[in-house]
């Protein structure tokens, strides 16, 4: 189907959740993608930080292939050896004690969300039940999830929202104190927010959530859905900082495109869950669970982190010196390959004409360009994406 074909059928036959570009990607190798009219594009947008290890990725391709002929899916009415490998790999590599698998960043929250009220209400009473999360976050689209989304325009049409959620102002330490009161069960933080603009939260911030969870009773919960897995430089960002969570989200990179989302807990939040207080019926299928122990295997081999932090290090510094080439007055922020540069309201044509130079980014909080680089990115990619940006922004 040729692409006016394909976007007429598709605004058809779709629901109309989507504002798409009139592009469709069909195969991809390392860094670079091809849409159905052959036209090839260097990716700098990874399925939104999904692709961190490229596209085809050899050993993936190896290990789906692999087990796709031995087993898909089988239940977790019964164990499954690729799960509790993955559990076992993740727990070792982090804070974590314990696992739970599901198939989506928001489905992770979800996870994280029901844990905390259970270990809360277990812990402390019946009256301690309040989920806090910070203004501009983004932490997914189930009722729940959109609720703790510190974002209003995400939240019209869908009231009654779901009751208890409350919101603390980014890098605010001094306010944290009165927000974070004896009735929240759990605080959700992104260590980076992600679609809210890409921005770091201070040290200080982290370390006085950390300080006044721990005295309040509250669960410090960092949603690490986009950030985590290698896209900070650190296998999870809050290495960078210091600062270790009770609770953690992830998914996105986690399959490399292959669905799979993960709840970590350590210490007693771990032993909140019995069973049948939660479930989901794909949730650490045997498929997804083989590939994401092999991404997790790949992204702690010696030398894969440390070079992440070198090449974004570079690119960061790079693209500082292109904005301010082109008068453009916003700093380049983020972590790892994690990078905005706010551009106004120039953004979204920005994206049109990279896009049509053959680079793909995309653009967040109205005004951000946001890079989201595959994690094995070569340097003279980042070149040549340096020059589309270069030629894009002296035009703009
Ligand atoms: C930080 C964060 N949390 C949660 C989500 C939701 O993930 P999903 O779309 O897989 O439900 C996202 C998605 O962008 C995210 O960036």
């Amino acid at each position: 189907m040729d692409i006016t074909k394909l976007t007429e059928t598709g605004e058809q036959c779709l629901m109309r959740t989507y504002a798409r570009l009139p592009l469709a990607l069909c195969r991809g190798e390392g860094s670079w993608v091809w849409d159905t009219e052959g036209k090839r594009y260097l990716d700098f947008v990874t399925g939104l930080a999904v692709t961190s290890l490229g596209h085809s990725h050899p050993e993936i391709v190896r290990v789906i292939r692999e087990q796709a002929g031995l087993m898909l899916h089988s239940s977790n009415l019964y164990w499954n050896e690729p799960q509790v490998r993955l559990a076992r790999t993740l727990t070792e590599h982090s804070f974590a004690d314990r696992a739970f698998f599901c198939n989506s960043g928001a489905e992770a929250n979800e996870g994280a969300i029901k844990l905390a009220r259970k270990y809360a209400k277990k812990h402390y009473g019946e009256h301690k039940t309040k989920i806090i999360s910070l203004r501009g976050s983004f932490h997914g689209r189930t009722l729940a999830t959109v609720t703790a989304t510190g974002q209003e325009r995400y939240h019209k049409g869908y009231e009654p929202l779901p009751a208890d959620f409350g919101y603390a102002e980014r890098d605010d330490a001094a306010a944290l104190e009165e927000v974070l009161d004896e009735r929240t069960a759990a605080f959700f933080l992104e260590p980076v927010l992600g679609e809210g603009g890409v921005f770091p939260l201070s040290k200080e911030f982290m370390l006085a959530a950390r300080n006044i969870c721990a005295k309040k009773g509250i669960l410090l919960v960092f949603d690490e859905v986009q950030v985590g897995m290698g896209r900070s430089g650190y296998l999870f960002a809050h290495e960078a900082y210091g600062v270790t969570p009770d609770v953690m989200t992830l998914a996105k990179a986690l399959g490399n495109g292959i669905p799979i989302g993960a709840v970590l807990a350590g210490g007693q939040a771990a032993e909140t869950f019995a069973p049948g207080d939660h479930a989901s019926t794909f949730g650490g299928n045997l498929l997804a669970a083989a590939v994401a122990t092999r991404v997790t295997e790949i992204m702690t081999e010696e030398g894969f982190l440390p070079d992440v932090r070198e090449k974004s290090a570079w690119f960061a510094a790079e693209l500082g010196k292109l904005a301010r080439k082109a008068a453009i007055p916003g700093q380049v922020r983020g972590m790892g390959f994690m990078l905005g540069l706010p551009v106004g309201e120039a953004g979204p044509r920005i994206v049109e004409s990279c896009r049509r130079e053959g680079l793909l980014v995309n653009c967040v909080g109205g005004d951000t360009l946001r890079f989201l680089p595959p994690l094995t990115v070569s340097r003279a990619e980042m070149e040549e994406a340096l020059d589309i940006l270069d030629k894009v922004l002296g035009n703009t």
